[in-house]
């Protein structure tokens, strides 16, 4: 059984390789507080968040991760300022620029959960290329939630639901939570097993709410531009030390 030891002083956890969980869902938040206590702009605190996203999920590339899931932008955040909103925007365009070859490198998936209409014509093409240049990878699979939430999310699916019914291909009786499940952005993807919030917020925010039902969560006062592989290790570890009882004894 192969294990990594944090780079932690003596007595911190260890993480079992052989026993991690499939997804990991990433609420990328405190970007804007971080680049606060530097007296930067708020739009440098996204910039430094999004190298920790690449950090990241290259990480749990090596550790062999299955599923990375991270909020990147809320169906909430257009009511911040358009220069903020832009440099999100404009990050997660280079950040697919930069990205294309390493994906092809290590057959990473990416998909993209959320609207994407309103982005763009660009990097609405860029988002559906890469979609599709990595439909035939077989490597971790990492999910960008842009222009997310999760009400909304449960909105769509149950329009969709409700359009099958009415064009006679669907009867609502018939409808399971597993069938549900496919009209989602998620549909064939597991749901969470660890939600981890990093900032000192305690909440949930509209983040993948039905897949989240039995997420195990991990919350930490390090804001996400500081957050390193060995906080992942910290989480980690609290996640194997949680008892899933997915509502039995
Ligand atoms: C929340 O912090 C963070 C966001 C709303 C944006 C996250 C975006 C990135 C990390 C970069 C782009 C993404 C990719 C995939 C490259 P906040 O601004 O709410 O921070 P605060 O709570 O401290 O104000």
């Amino acid at each position: 059984m192969a294990f990594i030891k944090p780079t932690q002083p003596k007595g911190e956890p260890e993480v079992d390789l052989g026993r991690l969980p499939r997804h990991v869902a990433i609420i990328m938040d405190g970007n804007g507080r971080w680049a606060k206590r530097r007296g930067l702009p708020r739009t440098a605190g996204h910039a430094a968040g999004a190298e920790t996203f690449r950090t990241i999920a290259t990480y749990c590339k090596d550790i062999g991760l299955e599923y990375l899931t991270v909020y990147a932008f809320s169906t909430e955040n257009w009511k911040r300022p358009l220069e903020e909103v832009s440099a999100i925007v404009g990050l997660l365009k280079k950040y697919l620029l930069e990205s294309i070859e390493k994906m092809e490198r290590d057959r990473i998936r990416l998909r993209f959960f959320g609207d994407l209409t309103p982005l763009p014509q660009e990097l609405k093409e860029l988002c559906g290329r890469t979609n599709e240049i990595s439909k035939g990878y077989d490597g971790m699979q990492v999910n960008v939630c842009f222009n997310y939430g999760g009400r909304d999310e449960i909105i769509q699916a149950a329009r969709a639901f409700a359009a099958a019914c009415a064009a006679g291909e669907r009867r609502p009786e018939e409808l399971t939570e597993e069938m549900f499940g496919g009209y989602l952005y998620s549909a064939g993807i597991p749901d969470p097993d660890l939600v981890i919030r990093p900032s000192g917020e305690v909440r949930i925010s509209n983040f993948l709410l039905w897949q989240s039902a039995y997420a195990e969560f991990y919350f930490t006062d390090v804001l996400w531009p500081d957050f390193s592989p060995e906080e992942l290790r910290r989480a980690l570890a609290a996640y194997q030390g949680r008892d899933r009882r997915y509502g039995g004894v």
